[in-house]
């Protein structure tokens, strides 16, 4: 597709935006802190002219994440950080309603998704707001013309930034960058509350299966990890776990789970849904031992975690029996379902995170944005975590809006924390 042709954005049908309209008005209710943030850049303007390009899964918690920044002053463009996790009617009303150019169409084709990264560089941006920081490799690989312009960004996610931290080692990345992932209001809370009744609900509109009674797997314990056990678990099933790492293979055996490795793992198992970051998790051996009618899916960042040439290797035919969900005729007559191609089961068969979470999440990424036009010119071109008192100030006015209080230290309590004297 020519990037002339994108210039105003790409969805997939403008018919659709009232309904997105709806969709958006219903998240923003449930953001609250991302709403006191809002009427405070109204007011202030801390992002005046700022060019933002920002390439995020495109959803109403998006939307309302753009509008603030638009309110705030920012020039800002959007587009897909995955070719599943687009919610179209959302797509349409960013462009008809909130004047937000949005290239973003659910299903596009890897060459679509590479045009829409491409159309939304061509904005120019002086700040990068990535998820999976597929947009910060192309700008520093494809569009290095455009480097000099950027004075920072900000990464949503886990595997965004490790590959991000690699790019810095490297001396590949140039400006800064803020892990809005690190925060602890963001993947205390994102990652594992809102992964975990996320993927859940993916998998079951996807398939409608029971989970009580079900063997699923969890392949990670991490952040997104332990929520997807956790509520794997509340709905009654026998959750075993699989990771790499002694200490959360303690944490999940003491949380109740079984521990063990995915060759073993793989004959058991109903439903496995991989959540690590890495690659290959699921692969040949694994499909090899797994019981006929087991279910596959992944909720991790990219669809590398279930080795998927090997899936179609090991079959005789494919089939689609539900939308998303296609079923792997094996050569011994066994059956696999996989969900949605491998790719974020939570974005591509449910809504992604509630927005209640994404209220924390971006919140982050709105206060990262206006701390990097502030401080950028003083940073090196390294990762970042989210200053302490943004991250503190979020939890605080999240509480607050949830309707809790806090306890306030004493005097005499700061002085006995102060104090290396007062031990008795
Ligand atoms: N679905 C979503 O909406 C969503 C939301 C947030 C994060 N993510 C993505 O989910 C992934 C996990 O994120 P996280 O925050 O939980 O990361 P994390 O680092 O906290 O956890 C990953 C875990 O996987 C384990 N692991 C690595 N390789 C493994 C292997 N071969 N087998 C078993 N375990 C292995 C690690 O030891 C670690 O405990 C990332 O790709 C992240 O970007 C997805």
């Amino acid at each position: 597709m020519a990037t002339a042709e994108l210039k105003k954005g790409d969805v997939k049908d403008m018919g659709l935006a009232d309904a997105g309209k709806r969709k958006i008005e219903w998240a923003l209710q449930q953001m609250p802190v991302l709403q006191s943030i809002r009427k405070r850049f109204i007011k202030e303007q801390p992002l005046k002219g700022l060019r933002i390009s920002a390439c995020l899964h495109v959803t109403s918690e998006t939307a309302n994440l753009m509008m603030t920044l638009r309110d705030g002053g920012a020039d800002a463009v959007l587009c897909a950080s995955n070719p599943l996790s687009t919610q179209d009617e959302v797509a349409a009303s960013l462009n008809r309603d909130f004047n937000i150019p949005t290239y973003a169409i659910k299903g596009e084709d890897n060459e679509t998704y590479y045009a829409h990264l491409s159309a939304a560089l061509e904005h120019k941006p002086q700040m990068t707001m990535d998820d999976g920081a597929d947009l910060v490799t192309t700008l520093l690989t494809k569009r290095t013309d455009l480097v000099p312009n950027v004075i920072a960004g900000t990464e949503e996610t886990t595997t965004g930034v490790i590959r991000l931290r690699a790019m810095a080692k490297d001396g590949a990345l140039k400006f800064p960058i803020v892990a809005v992932n690190d925060a602890q209001t963001k993947h205390f809370f994102d990652n594992r509350y809102g992964t975990g009744q996320s993927t859940i609900d993916g998998v079951i509109r996807a398939t409608n299966i029971l989970l009580a009674g079900q063997k699923v797997v969890i392949a990670g314990y991490g952040w997104c990890g332990r929520g997807v056990a956790m509520r794997a678990k509340g709905l009654g099933s026998d959750v075993i776990v699989t990771e790499i790492d002694p200490v959360k293979g303690i944490e999940a055996v003491m949380d109740g789970f079984r521990v063990l490795p995915m060759a073993e793992a793989a004959k058991e198992g109903d439903i496995f849904i991989t959540v690590t970051g890495n690659k290959n998790v699921i692969r040949a051996e694994h499909f090899e031992a797994m019981k006929s009618g087991a279910v596959v899916c992944n909720s991790g960042h990219f669809n590398v975690e279930i080795d998927l040439p090997a899936l179609e290797r090991l079959s005789t035919g494919k089939r689609e029996v539900r939308p998303l969900v296609d079923e792997f005729l094996l050569k011994d007559g066994r059956k696999v379902y996989l969900i949605a191609e491998g790719r974020l089961v939570n974005l591509a068969t449910a809504e992604g995170h509630p927005a209640a979470v994404m209220d924390m999440s971006f919140a982050n990424q709105a206060l990262s944005a206006e701390y990097l036009r502030q401080h950028a010119k003083d940073m090196k071109p390294q990762v970042y975590v989210v200053p302490e008192h943004l991250d503190k100030e979020i939890a605080r006015l999240k509480l607050e809006s949830m309707g809790h209080k806090l306890d306030k230290l004493t005097a005499e309590q700061e002085r006995y924390l102060a104090s290396w004297q007062e031990g008795t």
